[in-house]
């Protein structure tokens, strides 16, 4: 046996013990002819203590000890002289009576503790010694205690686990395919998974009722703190329900992972709000309620005054940021810059300070008289002490850099406390959207997203403002402003399906070619069906309390898509290259 006990277990009761522990030497340190070694493993670390008077070989051998070699030592439970109240084992120590060295070490290029001194490529490029660090380890502990939640959870609603395939056709939820030639079939390429949302489907044709996956999929997208390349969904679907049925089953499970991993209760029933709602109060499908600041429309109060740029616009809005008035000029300036910045896109910002005193003072003094814009406060809900901050333009296009600037403002007045949290559904997305710039309609889901049956009426009118109309019967889980998951109830006719493809302008060679054998199986008794895909990196980096879900998966790639410690990807060798059939028309 290599240890009796972990780095994490011991304690005062234990006093006397004879033990064997097994770990890496975290630091060692010499203090009046003594030796201090912390042995640390993934359950916490001990401190390991060889006296002066040890026997002279060692002495010698504890001193030889460099950081993260592994080591076995047998030794005695001893009560410390010098407690650590922050350390679960710091009662106690081990008076080391022999030790074993299992494994040298290099020299680590950054420390292993709580915090290193490395950078994020250099921690990127020795992932396996980043995650030895107990940040990761408890990030990755999350993940495994959240999966078997899940997992749990839905076992005993009934969803049966089944794999689906990784080399597929592509699937159509809009970002790029990752390809993969093949090698067998020359010229012909596998794409992979998006997500398994044919096969699902296809799993509720043969009956299989309540499907559900803890499931890699691939997107080739720009990567952002919440995107990886391949991450992980748990993927579910079921047969014969409604909207409201997925809702409360995923609800239950999320409340269920909340409790049991956090120890926190969420709303029950959860919050539901229209995507209408969302993105007039705001300005975003996926709103952190977490704090008011909502957008307010202040059109008609705005206009006729002779401000031409209020005056020529179809929206203007403003959100009220509490206690702000009291921002300097400087202040300002620069806001107005980062709303211009092309990530948030605006033209402009007009402010409105409510002083302390009663007084008004904006950057459009000269149009608005003191009440006027007294009364837009009021619109707003503000009252003194705070600063209005205006946009205008195009309504949705206006409302969403609203959104992203209310956003910034709550960060900057630490009003998004990452360990609150305030899920809720948003609903009634609209079905279809339409691209100004390739003059079509896209799904704003995916092409199996049924319309509301209400609805259903306008979905086969040939207006386009009808069709702007169909609200999809699709739902979002939103968590403190990220989109947790998604879903939908499918079409499952095939009629309503063959004009799904018709209003997005896929013809029936393309919907054949592409999605034949969906449309095929509906034929055959397809059931009421629908479901949702959660994001699954997503929910154990916010259950965890960050934004970027890179600490929560073992092996991620980083912003350019690299794994750096494996080097990937790389270039492959000619005769791979020559069995795939591929030239490659990159320049050396
Ligand atoms: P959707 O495309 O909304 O829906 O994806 C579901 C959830 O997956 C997460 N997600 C991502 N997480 C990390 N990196 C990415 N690149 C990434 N892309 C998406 C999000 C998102 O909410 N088949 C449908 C689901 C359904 O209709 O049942 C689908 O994939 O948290």
């Amino acid at each position: 046996m290599y240890r009796t006990h972990t780095c994490g277990e011991l304690r005062i009761a234990d006093k006397g013990k004879k033990v064997t522990l097994a770990g890496w030497v975290q630091k060692s340190r010499k203090l009046g002819g003594m030796t201090f070694i912390d042995l640390r493993d993934r359950y916490g670390i001990t401190q390991l203590v060889v006296e002066a008077d040890a026997a002279p070989e060692l002495v010698e051998k504890a001193s030889s000890l460099g950081r993260e070699y592994v080591i076995q030592v047998e030794g005695e439970v001893l009560e410390r002289e010098s407690k650590n109240p922050k350390m679960p084992t710091g009662d106690i120590e081990i008076k080391v009576l022999n030790i074993n060295i299992l494994n040298a070490s290099a020299v680590p290029p950054f420390t292993i503790e709580e915090t290193s001194d490395g950078g994020e490529d250099l921690r990127a490029k020795y992932r396996y010694l980043d995650l030895r660090r107990p940040p990761l380890q408890r990030a990755l502990a999350l993940r495994h205690r959240l999966a078997q939640e899940i997992r749990t959870y839905l076992d005993g609603e009934g969803f049966m686990e089944i794999e689906t395939p990784y080399l597929i056709k592509s699937t159509p939820e809009g970002a790029r395919d990752f390809v993969v030639p093949s090698r067998m079939n020359p010229g012909t390429f596998y794409a992979l998974p998006q997500s398994p949302q044919t096969f699902k489907q296809l799993l509720m044709v043969a009956g299989y009722d309540r499907y559900f996956q803890i499931v890699r999929c691939f997107r080739d997208e720009d990567l952002r703190a919440d995107r990886q390349p391949e991450f992980t969904q748990i993927d579910c679907e079921m047969s014969f329900v409604e909207q409201d049925d997925v809702l409360n089953t995923f609800e239950g499970m999320m409340r269920q992972m909340f409790k049991n991993a956090l120890g926190v209760d969420i709303p029950n029933p959860l919050p539901r709000m229209s995507w209408y709602d969302a993105m007039d109060k705001y300005g975003s499908d996926k709103p952190d309620v977490r704090f008011g600041m909502e957008i307010h429309e202040v059109t008609p109060l705005v206009q006729g005054c002779g401000f031409s740029v209020f005056d020529d616009s179809p929206y203007v809005g403003a959100i009220a940021v509490p206690g702000c008035a009291e921002y300097t000029r400087k202040q300002l300036d620069e806001l107005t810059e980062w709303v211009k910045r092309p990530q948030v896109g605006a033209k402009g910002l007009v402010y409105v300070k409510l002083n302390a005193d009663g007084s008004v003072k904006s950057s459009v003094d000269k149009f608005y008289t003191p009440e006027q814009l007294q009364a837009v406060a009021s619109a707003c809900g503000a009252g003194a002490g705070d600063l209005l901050l205006v946009m205008c333009g195009e309504k949705r296009k206006t409302q969403t850099r609203l959104g992203v600037l209310r956003i910034e403002m709550g960060n900057r007045l630490g009003m998004r406390d990452p360990h609150v949290f305030a899920p809720l559904w948003i609903v009634d997305f609209p079905l279809l959207e339409w691209s100004e710039e390739d003059g079509r309609f896209y799904a704003m889901h995916h092409p199996f997203t049924a319309p509301k049956p209400e609805h259903e009426k306008w979905f086969y009118s040939d207006k386009k403002e009808d069709l702007e109309r169909v609200c999809a019967n699709a739902y979002d889980f939103v968590l403190n402003g990220t989109e947790l998951g998604g879903g939908s109830i499918r079409i499952h006719n095939a009629d309503m399906q063959k004009r799904m493809f018709e209003v997005l302008g896929i013809g029936p060679e393309e919907a054949e070619y592409k999605f034949g054998f969906i449309i095929n199986a509906f034929k055959f008794g397809a059931p009421p069906h629908g479901g949702l895909a959660f994001g699954f990196d997503r929910v154990c980096a916010l259950f965890g309390g960050q934004e970027t879900i890179r600490d929560y998966i073992a092996f991620p790639k980083n912003n350019q898509g690299r794994d750096v410690m494996i080097d990937s990807p790389s270039k492959i060798d000619q005769v791979q290259m020559d069995e795939l059939f591929l030239a490659s028309t990159v320049k050396e």
